[in-house]
Order: structure tokens, then sequence, then C-alpha cells
């Protein structure tokens, strides 16, 4: 039968998830999206799941309080690990805020194929790219709940990898990532 160890042997790799957390605006999803490319390149299956993304379809119906994360989160986990088990290397960008959430998130993928990047940067910094204009919104009052503003955001400890962000370019941050996929994911390609 045609199962995940059958899919990883076909792949010449293991599946596992890579999870990017961090403040929006960090650089989580284009450094996912780099990732996914550079890998591919090399001739890994990988798939990206992004939270801007699944909140326009499977979590449409979710906002942004604590529990509608939880549950943002706990469906996305559950989706990372279908695709892992189709052999996929799936590299998930989420804000993912608090602790007992991400706790919540390698519960169910499982700490043996759960690999925590934490996308480090500054509010300060974040903020002043503000690259979607919502800390703006944020600070006026037009978004609630926004992250770093008036939700907090809590500094993950059981990191595998820290990528800062804050005063390194996104090809430097990339090299660091790419490098450590390759470490941390057997592969005979
Ligand atoms: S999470 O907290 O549930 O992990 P997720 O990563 O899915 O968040 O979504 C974050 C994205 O939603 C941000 O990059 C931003 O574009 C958008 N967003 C809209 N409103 C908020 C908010 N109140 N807090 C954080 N992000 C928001």
């Amino acid at each position: 039968i045609l199962d995940r160890s059958e899919r990883e042997k076909i792949n010449k790799h293991e599946a596992k998830i890579i999870w990017l957390t961090g403040l929006s605006g960090s650089g989580k999803s284009t450094l996912a999206n780099l990732l996914s490319y550079h890998l591919h390149q090399k001739g890994f299956k990988t798939y990206v799941l992004d939270g801007d993304n699944l909140r326009h379809g499977l979590n449409q119906d979710l906002g942004f309080t604590a529990e509608d994360r939880k549950e943002n989160l706990r469906r996305t986990a559950e989706i990372a690990k279908l695709f892992m088990e189709a052999g996929m290397l799936v590299i998930a960008a989420f804000i993912a805020p608090f602790e007992e959430d991400r706790e919540n998130i390698r519960n169910i993928i499982g700490e043996k194929d759960f690999l925590q990047v934490y996308v480090s940067c500054s509010l300060e910094k974040c903020e002043q790219r503000d690259v979607k204009g919502l800390y703006a919104k944020a600070r006026s009052g037009e978004i609630k709940s926004f992250t770093g503003i008036d939700s907090s955001y809590e500094i993950p400890l059981k990191n595998d990898l820290i990528i800062s962000t804050e005063d390194q370019s996104i090809e430097e941050s990339l090299a660091i990532l790419l490098n450590f996929s390759l470490q941390n994911i057997k592969h005979q390609l």
C-alpha cells in the first residue's frame, strides 16, 4: 500500500513540517515561499500553508479572538499533517502567537515531525515596514485584537531555529533556513 514511508521512498526525502511563527510583517510568508521554491529546485516535494491564504477559504469563518486563532491553528495543523502523510515537506507560515496553541500544534503533528522556526523581528521594525498597512489600521482602532498592538505575541521558547530578520536581508535569512532544512530533513536526491 502507498503509505507515508512508501511515499517518502518515492520522493527520496522525509516528510516533515517546518512551522514558521512570528509577528505579522516579520517575513514568514516570504521566507516560506522562497524556501519552498529553492527546495523544489533541489527535488523536494514541498507545499506552503499560509495564514492569509487559508483564512480566505477553509478558515474564512474565523477571526482573531484567542478562540478563533486556536481553531485556525488546529485545523491548519490537521491539514499540514495530511499533506505530510501524502509525503510532502510542508512549510507553514502562521503568527501562532500563543504558546498553548503552538503546543497543541506540536501534539497534533507529533514531536519528531515538527520543526519550529521563530522568525524574530521587533514590533517596531514590523510596524515601520507595515507592508499591508495593517499596523496603521490597528493603531487607529479600525482593526481590533491585532497581534503586537492589542493582542499579545508570546515569545516562543521551544525553537529548532531562530532567524532574526531585524537587520538581516531576506537572502541571508533564506540561506540559513535552507541550510537548516537540508540538515534536518533526511534526503537522498
Ligand atoms: S494566527 O494568529 O491565527 O496564527 P494567521 O497567521 O492565521 O494568524 O493570520 C495572520 C494574518 O492575518 C496577518 O498576516 C494579517 O495579514 C491578517 N490579520 C488580520 N487581522 C489580524 C489581527 N487582528 N491580528 C493578526 N493578524 C491579522
